[in-house]
């Protein structure tokens, strides 16, 4: 394997490469990164009817003993159902009786931590509640606190602390009363304190996001910014302001509600936690069975402009202020928009797309447009800045396809692979091959990241509770998390952005099952070179690698070399073994311009070379 790594044939990597697609699928978000434990916690899930759609909560009782129903009486006009719970036993059994909510497949409480209540409650005569979090059957208490009611008729919010002695994974909140009476609740929120930068998400989530690097956040869908109907859709405006406000909406793409706790604020703040650049993809007035037509799309973009306002305006801008009181005075760099998800060829895709691409230029000039279309293979018949290319495929058709931007056009705007991913007959739930595959094809768009501007795999999470989509990058449940092999692939890519490439060139009677890409890049003042090989056969390679055109000397003691492989290619991680296929580093004791190196059946390896 030949590097030729002298300047004249270099090429800098774009900045944004590799990044993240985020999108509320598998319950990625709510019950997910969102850390809200409640599930429905406006007992909003029915829309706007009444009776409502409780679910999960569910009584503690029985029918002789406490009664809950829905009525439109909540202080909220945009979410106006509340619960009306009627406690009919004056001597209730003992804890008495009353509500409980499981969250999203049990609550993860742990010992010594505090979790924040919030609630909306009211009562016509005065009433004492306990509030507590208790295992799934309600036996083991963790923690407790009393809350009075005033008994004045009026809305009152309720805060407390509660802070757990004791650890269990399926926990429940529960709210009981020994007295009989009617109580009416609204927006129950329960968050553990401690979130990443206070900001809401479940840390250990979002520290494997940080472990790579992503330059940008492409969010929210995904087909979730569609919706199978338009009434379905995601909507910003929807989806900020205070929490207690939001109306919530089922997202009928994935089935199941949300309570848009994740809204678009939260976006925009996580992708600046994370230092990538947000990518927003907003609804473009078409979802899967119905479109709006050019002729009734202005409001729409004027809505998307409003949205573009409250992430970029001042805080004195009509938007901007709405931001800044929720905390954020100084804006959100939006610098790329999407128009739509995976439409081109709707009816109105095109008419509208302009549309909103007219309007958006006009008013920010540096936005960034990407289309639905994919301008690989032919030139695309309207203007844009990037186009959107997705693909899921089996392991040797993705393999096969690293070459797919090498003839590609060259002017014009630039791809953005914003989903790929092997799926189905070999992916497994997300096997070592699927990860190789994938690894082969992200070395062919390093090569043509001239043209290519960047790249995010596809789904990114999944709650093990609900995988309505299979492989995903990040299997977590309540209190647990593992990466898949596609999760670690992308780890070997997290240096890419914005360093050089170099020409890279095999050699060999296993060339059609190699694939190969040298970068190098700098890191804290010191230079390194890396060349990451695939071994997509079942049989051992022995390689030579010489390097030319280093601009230093190599110093094999800071060098290494990782490894992704394991005994059995169709290999997945697990709860119960969640390293069971990670990349494992070592060494690189031959660290020379030329060196032998042996590459495992099926396995992707890199070669660090520090440059003194
Ligand atoms: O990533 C899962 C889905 O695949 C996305 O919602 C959609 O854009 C694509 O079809």
């Amino acid at each position: 394997l030949k590097v030729d790594a002298s300047s004249q044939l270099a090429r800098k990597i774009p900045d944004t490469l590799f990044g993240m697609f985020f999108e509320e699928i598998n319950h990625a978000g709510a019950g997910g990164i969102w850390a809200e434990l409640v599930s429905n916690r406006g007992f909003e899930a029915g829309g706007l009817h009444t009776p409502s759609n409780i679910d999960p909560w569910s009584i503690i009782g029985d029918d002789s003993s406490v009664f809950v129903a829905t009525d439109r009486t909540s202080c909220f006009s945009r979410n106006i159902i509340a619960l009306r719970m009627e406690v009919l036993c004056d001597d209730c059994a003992a804890g008495g009786v009353g509500i409980y909510n499981p969250g999203f497949w049990g609550m993860n409480i742990e010992d010594g931590k505090t979790y924040n209540l919030v609630m909306y409650v009211k009562s016509a005569e005065a009433a004492e509640l306990t509030v507590s979090l208790a295992s799934s059957d309600g036996s083991q208490k963790l923690a407790s606190v009393t809350v009075p009611v005033d008994g004045t008729s009026n809305w009152t919010k309720v805060e407390q602390k509660l802070i757990a002695k004791g650890t269990n994974r399926t926990s429940r909140l529960q709210i009981t009363s020994n007295k009989k009476g009617v109580v009416w609740f609204d927006q129950v929120s329960l968050m553990p304190l401690d979130t990443f930068k206070g900001h809401g998400f479940r840390k250990e989530l979002i520290s494997m996001l940080l472990d790579l690097k992503p330059r940008f956040l492409r969010f929210p869908g995904g087909c979730f910014v569609e919706g199978e109907w338009l009434r379905n859709a995601f909507r910003w405006r929807e989806s900020i302001g205070p929490w207690e406000e939001r109306p919530g909406h089922f997202g009928d793409v994935w089935h199941y509600w949300t309570d848009d706790g994740l809204g678009y604020y939260e976006f925009l703040q996580l992708s600046e936690d994370l230092g990538a650049a947000p990518i927003w993809v907003f609804n473009n007035g078409i979802s899967h069975n119905d479109e709006v037509s050019t002729a009734a799309i202005a409001p729409f973009v004027k809505d998307v402009l409003d949205s573009l306002e409250f992430a970029r305006g001042d805080a004195n801008s009509t938007w901007g202020s709405v931001r800044a009181a929720m905390g954020h005075p100084e804006p959100f760099p939006v610098k790329y928009v999407a128009i739509g998800n995976e439409d081109c060829g709707k009816k109105y895709y095109l008419s509208n797309y302009l549309k909103f691409y007219n309007a958006i230029r006009e008013a920010y000039p540096d936005i960034q447009m990407i289309s639905n279309c994919d301008g690989s293979s032919k030139p695309l018949d309207h203007p844009a800045d990037l186009y959107d290319f997705h693909v899921y495929t089996d392991s040797k058709t993705l393999f096969n396809m690293k070459g797919t931007f090498d003839r590609t056009y060259r002017t014009g705007p630039k791809a953005f692979v914003s989903e790929y991913a092997v799926w189905r007959s070999d992916a497994g739930r997300g096997s070592l091959l699927a990860s190789l595959a994938e690894a082969a094809f992200l070395t062919g768009l390093e090569k043509n990241s001239d043209i290519v501007q960047m790249a995010s795999y596809a789904p990114l999470f999944v709650n093990d509770n609900d995988q309505t989509w299979n492989p995903d990058a990040i299997v977590f449940n309540s209190w647990q998390q593992y990466g898949t092999p596609s999760y670690w692939m992308q780890k070997f890519f997290r240096e890419s952005s914005g360093a050089m490439i170099h020409p890279a060139t095999i050699s060999s009677s296993y060339s059609s099952s190699l694939a190969a890409s040298a970068i190098t890049w700098q890191d804290s003042g010191s230079s390194f070179l890396r060349v990451k090989i695939v071994n997509f056969g079942s049989d051992t390679v022995s390689l030579t690698i010489s390097a030319t055109g280093l601009q230093a000397s190599i110093n094999a003691l800071g060098s290494n070399t990782t490894v992704l492989t394991s005994s059995n290619v169709m290999d997945e991680n697990s709860f119960s073994n969640p390293n069971k296929v990670v990349p494992v580093t070592s060494q690189l004791r031959n660290a020379a311009e030329q060196m032998q190196v042996t590459l495992p059946a099926h396995s992707f390896s890199s070669f660090d070379l520090a440059l003194a």
